[in-house]
């Protein structure tokens, strides 16, 4: 008995502990790894009070727990919330495709546990949803759903965080749904994420564009410096301490891409003051999707839709210009987000009729391969598109889903009276994609094959 009690109050201690160590509990990223290695590395980051400490990580190997290197960090201080540090430790050495144990210790004491899944070097399940962290009940059932689904990483396909992407905003609504007790995600597997239009340095809050300080993704997109055209605009004065904070991600990890299995992920900022006619960012996507040749499947994930049906956000399908590149380099599907429902697309051609103006929907000519059902023809002669913004976020439109009248001719699968996600099972040369509702129904699912 006594020594029950004993175990009891040393947990009860632990706990205690535990909770005035974080501000934000650890959570994984993908880091500056975006490449498929023998021995993988992840990144772990943890919020803690601006206040020494000293923090250590271990990771469980097959000889033992190994002490990884010494945690850095880096203070935020943007108003509202005060100064405090986010760590980073890069876990390595790590076995590809496994679930290795890690504990993160304060003075000596450990006062978080969990286990990391590696990037898989094959077959996985990659959980795709958008316009997400707004706070409401939509957006914890279907992170609730997600962790059902027992996904190996997620990707959030922009509006990470609503309204204004601010750090504060993260701190409410964000880190405490996708990275509870009761919902472990961001602890078990890596997120990534893009940019969408509410992530932003928004001029009137310190603290907008969190996304640059608190994530950790491959800074491999195009050169861009701070200031300079295609960079996310910040206003000095206003947005320094998130600038500071974010070190080299500030501006590059707008755009970035990266591997997971045989898929290359090309992952691109698509706000309004990017232009991706520009020959910066065009040589490096061109040079990204030419690189990939040897990948099994090629996504693009951005935040605004080239191809989609809604009726809101209509005139926001200015990214149609990147179509003939992105079919000229066999990309397979493209994921966005922006419109908060579920559509899905034939496989399409399109041909810009003429250039448009950021910030308008391009005409052009459509060719579209109609034999594609996902079922019996699963080869497709073409990009399929996906928008997949109904992942937490007030729904648009629902009543479009039974006014089949008013779809583009294109346009295939149409959910909007109903959050879902996204799910990717993908394998060398099969992948299924799956839309999924809060309660694990199905409402959409195609197969493709090469
Ligand atoms: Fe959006």
């Amino acid at each position: 008995m006594r020594i029950l009690a004993a175990l009891l109050s040393a947990l009860l201690a632990l706990g205690l502990e535990a909770q005035a160590a974080f501000l934000v509990k650890p959570y994984l990223q993908l880091g500056d790894g975006p490449r498929v290695a023998a021995r993988e590395r992840l990144d772990l980051l943890w919020h803690a009070e601006n206040q020494e400490g000293a923090w250590t990580v271990e990771v469980q190997g097959p000889k033992g727990w190994e002490l990884q290197p010494a945690p850095t960090f880096r203070t935020l201080h943007a108003p509202p919330l005060p100064a405090h540090r986010i760590y980073r430790v890069i876990l390595q050495n790590l076995a590809p495709g496994t679930r290795v144990p890690y504990v993160v210790k304060l003075n000596g004491k450990v006062v978080f546990a969990a286990e990391a899944q590696t990037r898989k070097p094959e077959s996985h399940r990659m959980i795709v949803f958008g316009d997400a962290a707004d706070g409401s009940a939509a957006q914890t059932a279907i992170a609730k759903a997600i962790l059902a689904e027992r996904p190996d990483a997620v990707f959030i396909t922009g509006d990470l965080v609503y309204g204004r992407g601010r750090a504060a905003e993260y701190r409410s609504h964000f880190f405490p749904v996708y990275n509870s007790e009761a919902i472990p995600l961001m602890r078990r597997v890596p997120f990534l994420g893009v940019l969408g239009n509410h992530d932003v340095p928004f001029a009137h809050w310190p603290d907008a564009s969190a996304y640059f300080a608190y994530w950790s993704l491959p800074l491999n997109g195009p050169v861009l410096k701070a200031g300079e055209a295609n960079a996310a605009p910040v206003t000095a004065g206003v947005h320094d301490a998130v600038v500071a904070a974010s070190g080299a991600a500030f501006p590059r990890m707008a755009s970035f891409s990266f591997d997971y299995g045989k898929v290359h992920w090309t992952v691109l900022d698509s706000n309004v003051y990017t232009d991706w006619e520009s020959p910066v960012l065009k040589a490096w996507l061109e040079a990204d999707l030419r690189a990939a040749r040897g990948a099994s499947w090629r996504i693009v994930a951005l935040h605004h839709p080239l191809f989609q049906s809604s009726r809101s956000h209509f005139d926001d399908q200015w990214m149609r210009v990147l179509s003939p590149l992105l079919e000229k380099h066999g990309v397979d599907l493209v994921l966005a987000g922006h419109v908060h429902n579920y559509q899905r697309t034939a496989p399409l051609r399109f041909k810009p009729s003429k250039a448009g103006r950021r910030g308008t929907t391009v005409e052009g000519e459509f060719t579209v391969d109609q034999a594609f059902d996902g079922k019996t023809v699963t080869q497709a002669k073409g990009i399929i598109h996906i928008v997949t913004g109904a992942g937490g976020a007030e729904l648009y439109d629902p009543w479009q889903t039974d006014a089949k009248a008013s779809w583009q001719p294109w346009t295939k699968a149409f959910v909007s009276d109903q959050h879902s996600f996204t799910v990717l099972e993908v394998e060398p040369k099969r992948l299924r994609l799956r839309q999924v509702d809060i309660h694990g129904r199905e409402l959409d699912a195609i197969t493709l094959t090469k």
